[in-house]
């Protein structure tokens, strides 16, 4: 299978980043490619609402969302991986949303959204956050990304087949050894 990671931190080195090396490393042990893109390193504009990506199937401004519409294209799971930033995605992460939205949808005048280039691929959601546990779930910090990010796969098709939560970054050193197995575990029961 072929996977693609679309990171959206603004820290290479940060906890994303580490949680996602996991989950690769995991499904490498069963041979699957793997690549990671860091969306900090592209130069994505943002989305100017013209709409007419609704008609053409994707933005027509054309810069480095290309490459993540080639690698949507080439996959077969996409691990979706944002900080939680104010109970969000990244900024990085909605930018690349709201460019791809005609490239995954085609909204209809009556009833749900057409799908489109995404449908039937499977979707990891993965996020950190400061806020300890449980309160990150009951404030609607991470929990409140994590349903960001399953919305879009909801209406583009995408099976959601695993979802990693880091809570606490804020008083943590290191990332304790108990997520970077749960990490592994999820990348490894990936079929
Ligand atoms: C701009 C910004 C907004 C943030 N908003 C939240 C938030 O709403 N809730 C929360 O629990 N943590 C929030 N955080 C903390 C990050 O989610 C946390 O530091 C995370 O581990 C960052 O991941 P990274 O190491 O990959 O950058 C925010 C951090 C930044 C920089």
């Amino acid at each position: 299978m072929r996977i693609t990671a679309i990171n959206g931190s603004p820290r290479k080195d940060g906890r994303i980043s580490k949680i996602v090396d996991e989950i690769i490393k995991g499904a490498e042990e069963n041979g699957h490619e793997c690549e990671m893109i860091y969306l900090v390193d592209l130069n994505i504009e943002d989305c100017t609402g013209c709409m007419s990506c609704q008609e053409k199937g994707a933005c027509v401004f054309r810069d480095d969302i290309e490459k993540i519409e080639e690698a949507i294209k080439r996959s077969d799971l996409i691990i979706w991986a944002s900080p939680t930033h104010w109970a969000n995605v990244s900024g990085l992460m909605l930018r690349v949303f709201e460019r791809l939205f005609g490239f995954l949808i085609k909204e209809q005048p009556k009833g749900t959204p057409l799908k489109r280039n995404a449908k039937d691929k499977k979707a990891i959601l993965v996020t950190a956050c400061s806020t300890a546990g449980p309160f990150n779930w009951i404030y609607n910090q991470s929990r409140s990304c994590i349903s960001r990010m399953r919305e879009m796969c909801k209406w583009s098709g995408q099976e959601i087949v695993g979802t990693f939560v880091l809570p606490g970054t804020l008083t943590m050193k290191d990332i304790p050894e108990k997520y970077l197995k749960k990490a592994r575990e999820i990348g490894r029961r990936i079929k």
